[in-house]
């Protein structure tokens, strides 16, 4: 136990540092999430920011094997919110003072799907007199489209590796032209090379994956030098082909556990990007996006999809889906997240100090 403190005052941690911090348990465990809370004092202050999410679409032509929304899942009754319903979804989170919005929805690539969103972007900022930051989680596209989503004012993009592991990624995925491991770097590189605030992010607790492979998914992330990072555990949905492999996972609470001291480590391997409390946390522990932001994260993405559509974005099963009035709803957040020592910024955008460093 001793051994594993004193690798928390190493200047710089190693794979094989990483590997045994990510297996610590009990008091050790506690000592990686002290330090961690620390880092994030010094670094971005005891703050949490909101991102209002939206959630305007199920519709998806993909097939990943872990995933609700899969296109052939026939299940899943799709739907696509008007561009009012948006709108007005960006207005609430504007009036309310997150700040910052993330558009997030099935992946398709169409002509179609991409002027939509690019028409999206100018009349949500023109609904908000440009106040809003934007996030955009729409998957994997073409440079130029990236660009031209970039020019008309979305400052932010997440794009999940889902694991930094080529050969279980694609365990995870059919290999063929949809799901293609080396397309995603690629993709992840054009997005910084637009400009972007870059996002990524992987699943926790995988069938297959190691410890071994979240230490290397950590240190990809400092390699691409990322600036904001959303991840959490994998929760097995039925209607799914990785439904099958169940018997290898981790309990449910490991996996948690294993996701806060995920997010423990990134925050003390880079300082001070913006990470995510995955709402996947909150699924498996009532306050467990809270618990993430006292040992690290910074950002909170508070569900503002219209409460009708919200059940059938079912990524994973116990997806969290509060019945309560926004107002009540703000309130307990709030509550929570004083109990969690933490003051929320509302009116901040709330940029990846990272990513400001670097401008
Ligand atoms: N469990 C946890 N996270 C999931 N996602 C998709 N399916 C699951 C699941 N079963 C995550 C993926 C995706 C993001 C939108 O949701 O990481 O990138
Ligand atoms: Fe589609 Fe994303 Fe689900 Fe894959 S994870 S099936 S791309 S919504």
């Amino acid at each position: 136990m001793s051994t594993l403190k004193n690798l928390l005052d190493k200047s710089s941690l190693s794979r094989e540092d990483i590997i045994l911090l990510l297996q610590a348990e009990g008091e050790a465990m506690q000592d990686l999430f002290r330090k961690a809370t620390e880092v994030k004092r010094f670094y971005v202050q005891d703050k949490v920011y909101f991102r209002g999410l939206i959630e305007f679409s199920n519709i998806c032509s993909k097939n990943c094997y872990y995933c609700g929304i899969r296109s052939a899942n026939r299940k899943t009754e799709r739907y696509n919110l008007s561009d009012d319903e948006i709108v007005d979804a960006a207005i609430f989170a504007y009036e309310n003072g997150y700040g910052s919005i993330v558009l997030q929805s099935g992946e398709l690539s169409n002509k179609r799907f991409v002027n939509r969103i690019s028409n999206l972007l100018s009349k949500i900022h023109g609904a908000t007199n440009q106040k809003l930051r934007i996030t955009l989680s729409c998957g994997e596209q073409e440079k130029d489209t990236y660009q031209k989503w970039f020019d008309l004012g979305a400052i932010r993009y997440l794009l999940r590796i889902e694991t930094s592991n080529r050969d279980l990624f694609y365990k995870l995925h059919p290999n063929n032209r949809l799901h293609d491991f080396d397309n995603r770097l690629k993709c992840l590189e054009y997005l910084k090379d637009v400009g972007y605030q870059v996002g990524t992010g992987v699943m926790i607790g995988l069938p297959y994956q190691t410890y071994d492979d979240l230490a290397g998914d950590l240190l990809w992330m400092k390699s691409i030098d990322v600036d904001m990072v959303g991840m959490g555990p994998y929760i097995e949905h039925h209607d799914t082909p990785l439904y099958d492999l169940r018997h290898l996972l981790l309990p449910i609470g490991k996996r948690f556990e294993l996701s806060l001291k995920m997010i423990a480590l990134l925050r003390i391997l880079m300082k001070d990007i913006n990470i995510a409390a995955a709402t996947a946390l909150q699924a498996i522990d009532k306050t467990g996006r809270e618990k993430a932001v006292e040992i690290g994260a910074n950002v909170i993405m508070p569900n503002i999809t219209p409460y009708s559509y919200r059940d059938q974005y079912k990524l994973y099963e116990n997806k969290p889906m509060t019945t309560d009035s926004p107002d009540d709803f703000l309130a307990r957040l709030e509550e929570r997240i004083k109990l969690a020592k933490n003051e929320i910024a509302y009116n901040e955008w709330g940029d990846s100090k990272h990513w400001e460093e670097k401008q």
